[in-house]
């Protein structure tokens, strides 16, 4: 078996800390530089948006695309990120990313009208480049496609079959595919013949995510359960038939945390630092998270915390509808999030009627999270579907205990005490099946009752403080994955 380096190329829409519009972001800016410190030859290809193209160091043209996907001039560049020093490619194509707004919507949350051909650059880009064609000093051996943004090099590599380079395709959340009308297809230099539903078309659209799932050589999410979920009709969102096609090909690799960046000992962001031994400091987190927010400062008063999108994935509507109980069991609450109107509405209106126990902060601001998880006692995912989700697992980092639904990742990383007064040995937090407020509430309720019995409480806090939740099980699994790859497509190259 060949030891040298495997060249990959990482392709995806956003990344910490340059863009983040969810856990995409702490994937892209985690996980290559764990690649690469386990010995692949790794390097980004990434959107020239202005957060991007303004943050990387040295860039230098290697190669002019041309006009292209309707901009005057589209230009590759090669750079370095900031914090990793990693290689990257940056697309410069000023007319389709060099724009205020977000990665993939304008400042009032319309998708931008232009998507197809932003992320079908994107894809062409990638295939392009993996096919050695913009840069005479290097090609990926595995060109490493992340979510619809990026699928659509997938299809791209299979115009030119002959180019001996794999694709593994991996979905972060199926629930965003990247629709648009079957007619643009034009607009991508793909003929008619990628329209059928054996390609890209899904029920009378064009769907970027189906590029992924139908040619890339493997497809991967980011949990083991979420892999077996997209296969069945509740969590495939009309693809699981593709799943399941794909058989063996599918498979879950879970997600890790930077845990260089979510480290309550080092943490620059939070009131006072802490570890499992020193944890002293927790407390004092909790009382600058009260005061912040004007809740009433008491330690004793179990403060469950929630970050988040506002959107229905998160099952949210299910705190809602269990917080007069939650408030009336001497809980607090305290939600940063934003997204759903209804919802930032709803939990304002929350807020202001349980002042002092129900705290909101609307918008996105990243110490601001760190903050919350290291003040907090618990930490909130009650999603309706996961992927894989981090911030349960930025709780059990910062001893802060999760208490999630049974779904994808959140199954996959936390175990349930059960009965407070018959803990299970091994549990990290609390777990609940059905998605009701009932169900919610009699977890809250065994939680606040270990959370009373400050030594079972402190266990749990340790247990999960003591959990390896690196990136570097994700990465050997992810180089063993190159590694197959690489060796299906070698014959393939011989031909
Ligand atoms: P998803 O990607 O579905 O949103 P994840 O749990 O994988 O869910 O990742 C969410 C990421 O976004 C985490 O890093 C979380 O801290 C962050 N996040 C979500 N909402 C906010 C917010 N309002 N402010 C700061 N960070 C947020
Ligand atoms: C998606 C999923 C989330 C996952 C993240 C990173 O945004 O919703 O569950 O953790 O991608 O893989």
């Amino acid at each position: 078996m060949s030891t040298r380096p495997v060249k990959v190329l990482q392709v995806g829409a956003e990344i910490f800390p340059l863009i983040k519009t969810g856990g995409l972001a702490d994937v892209l800016g985690a996980l290559p530089q764990v690649l690469a410190a386990q010995g692949a030859d790794v390097r980004l290809l990434l959107p020239g948006l202005p957060a991007i193209a303004d943050a990387v160091l040295h860039p230098r043209q290697v190669a002019s695309l041309g006009p292209a996907f309707g901009a005057a001039r589209v230009t590759l560049l090669r750079a370095r990120m900031p914090r990793t020093q990693l290689p990257v490619y940056v697309i410069d194509a000023p007319f389709l990313y060099r724009r205020g707004g977000g990665p993939y919507q304008d400042d009032h949350g319309r998708e931008w009208p232009d998507n197809l051909q932003r992320f079908g650059l994107l894809g062409w880009a990638a295939a392009q480049l993996a096919q050695g064609r913009l840069d005479p000093d290097w090609q990926p051996e595995v060109l490493h496609a992340h979510d619809w943004h990026a699928a659509l090099a997938c299809a791209y590599l299979g115009t030119h079959p002959a180019a001996a380079v794999a694709s593994a395709f991996t979905i972060h959340n199926l629930a965003y595919q990247g629709l648009f009308p079957h007619d643009d297809c034009t607009l991508l230099g793909l003929s008619t013949r990628w329209l059928s539903p054996s390609a890209l078309e899904f029920h009378g659209q064009l769907s970027f995510m189906k590029a992924g799932l139908k040619f890339a050589d493997r497809v991967t999410t980011v949990s083991p359960s979420y892999a077996r979920e997209i296969a069945t009709p509740e969590f495939g969102v009309g693809l699981e038939g593709v799943i399941r096609g794909r058989g063996a090909d599918v498979s879950g690799i879970l997600n890790g945390i930077d845990t260089e960046v979510w480290d309550p000992a080092r943490d620059p962001a939070i009131a006072a630092r802490y570890d499992a031994v020193q944890s002293a400091g927790k407390a004092a987190n909790k009382a600058a998270l009260q005061q912040q927010h004007g809740l009433q400062p008491r330690p004793d008063a179990p403060l469950f915390g929630v970050v988040s999108r506002l959107t229905s994935q998160k099952g949210l509507d299910l705190v809602l509808a269990a917080l007069p109980e939650l408030v009336r069991q001497g809980a607090q609450l305290l939600v940063q999030g934003s997204g759903d109107a209804a919802l930032e509405g709803a939990f304002m209106q929350a807020a202001g009627a349980h002042a002092g126990q129900v705290a909101v902060h609307i918008g996105y601001d990243e110490p601001g999270a760190h903050r919350l998880v290291a003040g907090a006692d618990l930490i909130l995912v009650p999603s309706r579907f996961e992927p894989c989700g981090l911030t349960q697992m930025y709780g059990l980092r910062y001893g802060t205990v999760p208490l999630v639904r049974r779904v994808g990742g959140l199954a996959d990383t936390v175990r349930d005490l059960g009965a407070p007064d018959a803990p299970a040995a091994d549990a990290n937090g609390f777990v609940f099946d059905e998605a009701s407020p009932q169900a919610l509430l009699g977890a809250a309720s065994r939680a606040i009752q270990a959370y009373r019995q400050p030594a079972l409480w402190a266990r749990l806090m340790k247990r999960g403080m003591a959990e390896d939740l690196s990136w570097r099980g994700a990465a050997r699994q992810y180089l063993a994955l190159y590694a197959d790859m690489r060796r299906a497509a070698d014959p393939r190259s011989a031909d």
